[in-house]
């Protein structure tokens, strides 16, 4: 019988949780025996009693969690020490980070993991309720501008008073990928005047279809920028000089901007220079969802909130986390879809993973000891 457990987050002040009870009766359902470490699920408010009547079991530690488990679920790379217990050739399925961490990752290897990044899901039609990149940055970007907006000492919409009016802010979204699309419509939602930016030029049209302004150099190479996959190009000096002009000029009137560029494989480009930040008006707010990759603003600090010459600059890297019971729920429905076809549904209690499937091609980085995705072992192209 296949065995799914799903252990306590390490020590990372992690509060998603990579099963809901929604998951759990669901992998029930398909003849699977789903076994939770107590006090799992409660950063995101599920209880041991909702996994229990969803018929999960649970267990009193990580080395009981783990004991004969087929298939492990967890958000964040776990330590190695963390999964003795685990059975040699066990799948563990979470947000590996596989390009940091090297020395860790190659134990987990070592130690006969197979493992599986969900990062590295190809952004392919049939994979969309995989992509867990797309689940966390929907919330990130709502919960950028939530913050913001928090952190601001105004007002967002527009109000005429008897008293007079107050303006509305000005909120400039830097990078339209998912977590950007949903910035600009939280921003809009509160009543700022918005404004974004992007290199790839399919964007334009979604900013404008979110009735924000679409603001950037719109020259030959920016006609250019989108690979295959729909991800941004690295762009030539030239162009970022133009860029960086164009950006200056706009960012000295924002109250809030929220930058989320991101190019896969690469650092964030830096999209803020210093100057530019002290060209901003005292109380306004960068929200630099980039700052796990290096950041988008070149005085953020990752994971704290610093001030800058009366800019607050916010490089939260895992905002997603702050909405762990949306996240968890969210995350835990995209491992479910790409547990669920492993699951062999005649035979039950077995495997049947299609090793050729892109899927799985895609996203598998270790198996028998070793790590085998082409990206970590030099033996094929980039990422896309
Ligand atoms: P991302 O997180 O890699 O990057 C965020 C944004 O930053 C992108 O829009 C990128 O063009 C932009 N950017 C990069 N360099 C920049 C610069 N110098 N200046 C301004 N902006 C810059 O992107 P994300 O959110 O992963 O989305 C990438 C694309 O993938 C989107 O078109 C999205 O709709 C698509 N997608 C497709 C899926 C599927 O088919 N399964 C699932 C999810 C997204």
């Amino acid at each position: 019988m296949i065995i799914i457990a799903v252990p306590v987050e390490g020590d990372n002040g992690e509060k998603r949780v990579a099963l809901s009870p929604e998951t759990a009766r669901k992998f029930v359902a398909l003849g699977c025996k789903v076994r939770i470490q107590a006090g799992a699920g409660a950063g995101a408010h599920f209880s041991d009693a909702d996994y229990k009547q969803a018929g999960a079991t649970s267990a009193k530690n990580t080395a009981a969690t783990l004991k004969g488990a087929t298939i492990i679920l967890t958000v964040r790379r776990p330590k190695v020490p963390a999964l003795k217990g685990a059975a040699k050739g066990a799948i563990l399925a979470c947000i590996l980070d596989p390009f940091s961490g090297k020395a860790e990752l190659s134990a987990l290897a070592s130690a006969g993991l197979t493992l599986f990044s969900m990062e590295l899901m190809p952004r392919i039609t049939r994979a969309q309720s995989m992509d867990v990149l797309s689940s966390q940055a929907n919330l990130a970007g709502y919960k950028a501008v939530v913050d913001a907006a928090a952190h601001f000492g105004r007002a967002l919409p527009m109000m005429m008073t008897a008293a007079g009016t107050v303006p509305a802010a000005r909120v400039f979204i830097m990078g339209v990928g998912v977590a950007g699309l949903q910035a600009i419509a939280t921003a809009k939602r509160l009543g700022a005047i918005v404004t974004a930016t992007d290199v790839r030029p399919s964007t334009k049209e979604q900013v404008e279809s979110l009735a924000a302004k679409f603001i950037a150099v719109e020259d030959e190479e920016f006609a250019t920028a989108e690979t295959s996959a729909g991800y941004a190009k690295e762009m030539s000096a030239a162009y970022k000089k133009k860029q960086a002009k164009l950006i200056a000029g706009h960012v000295k009137s924002q109250d809030i901007i929220i930058t989320t560029a991101l190019i896969p494989g690469r650092p964030a480009p830096e999209l803020i220079s210093r100057r530019m930040v002290e060209s901003m008006k005292s109380g306004s707010i960068i929200v630099d969802l980039a700052a796990e990759r290096g950041g988008n603003c070149a005085v953020t600090k990752r994971d704290a909130v610093i001030e800058h010459k009366g800019v607050s600059v916010m490089g939260n890297t895992n905002l997603a986390g702050d909405l762990a019971g949306n996240a968890s729920s969210l995350y835990a429905r995209n491992l479910y879809a790409f547990i669920e076809p492993m699951i062999d549904q005649e035979n039950k209690g077995g495997l049947a993973i299609d090793w050729e499937d892109e899927v799985i091609t895609g996203t598998l980085v270790a198996k028998g000891g070793k790590l085998v995705h082409p990206m970590l072992t030099g033996k094929g192209g980039g990422k896309k």
